[in-house]
């Protein structure tokens, strides 16, 4: 009886810690420790995305290009932006001639976006910035930028809210925000930090954003967009 006990509460262990470290993160023990796991495992995070270009360009790029057409030189924020997808994905789009600065937490995630970055030819490389930052406090002044995106990203951070709030303020009136809500079975591990897309459409609302719309995306995001 008691090896019966002691092997479900082994698996009951097992359950709980895959929960805390793989399904959500880290997310419920702060911001150290989901960037201590980035860190640990940024050289395989592309190899585990797998992310296909021609998808990326559809999903990504081409709504950027809608919302910031007519802008010439259009100054982008990526936040959270891992190993630099969102900022690398515009260098290489034909007909860019703004700028992409991409921003996160984990040093080793922007490791491996410089390695990219370093790849590209002069006149590419200089539009891309890189720098070490948290999402909670943007190092830039108000309306300064005419886009900002943050995808996959959003629930790993200490609160939503007010990285939602800077990426609002640092946002020009008019500007395009793409970022993306969790969805699927999943997302509900997230418990409290889960938000339905009424919640969300709530929240960016509050923050003086418009015009928010839902897409159907990944297996475990929408993405969503909204202008200030
Ligand atoms: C799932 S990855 C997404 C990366 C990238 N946006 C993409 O779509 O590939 C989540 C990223 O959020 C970053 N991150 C987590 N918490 C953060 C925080 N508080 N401030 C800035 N970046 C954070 C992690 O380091 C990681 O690179």
């Amino acid at each position: 009886m008691n090896w019966i006990i002691g092997f479900l509460g082994l698996i009951l262990l097992g359950l709980v810690i895959y929960w805390l470290f793989i399904t959500t993160e880290g997310v419920f023990f702060g911001r150290r420790v989901v960037v201590w796991l980035y860190d640990l495992t940024s050289g395989n995070y592309d190899r585990i995305k797998e992310f296909e270009d021609e998808f990326e360009r559809a999903a990504i790029v081409r709504p950027l290009q809608i919302a910031l057409a007519g802008r010439p030189e259009p100054c982008i924020l990526d936040v959270a932006t891992g190993t630099g997808r969102v900022p690398l994905l515009l260098s290489a789009g034909a007909g860019f001639d703004g700028r992409v600065i991409g921003l996160d937490a984990s040093s080793g995630m922007l490791a491996q976006g410089m390695e990219k970055v370093a790849l590209l030819p002069p006149e590419k490389r200089r539009q891309v910035t890189l720098i070490q930052q948290s999402a909670g406090k943007l190092p830039f002044r108000d309306n300064s930028f005419d886009a900002v995106t943050c995808l996959e990203a959003l629930e790993f951070f200490p609160s939503d809210r007010i990285a939602l709030q800077e990426m609002a303020r640092v946002l020009r009136p008019g500007g395009f925000l793409m970022t993306s809500r969790r969805q699927g079975w999943e997302s509900r591990f997230f418990l409290s930090r889960y938000r339905s897309k009424e919640k969300l459409a709530e929240l960016l609302n509050e923050l003086g954003l418009t015009n928010v719309e839902y897409y159907p995306w990944q297996v475990n995001y929408d993405m969503v967009t909204a202008s200030k």
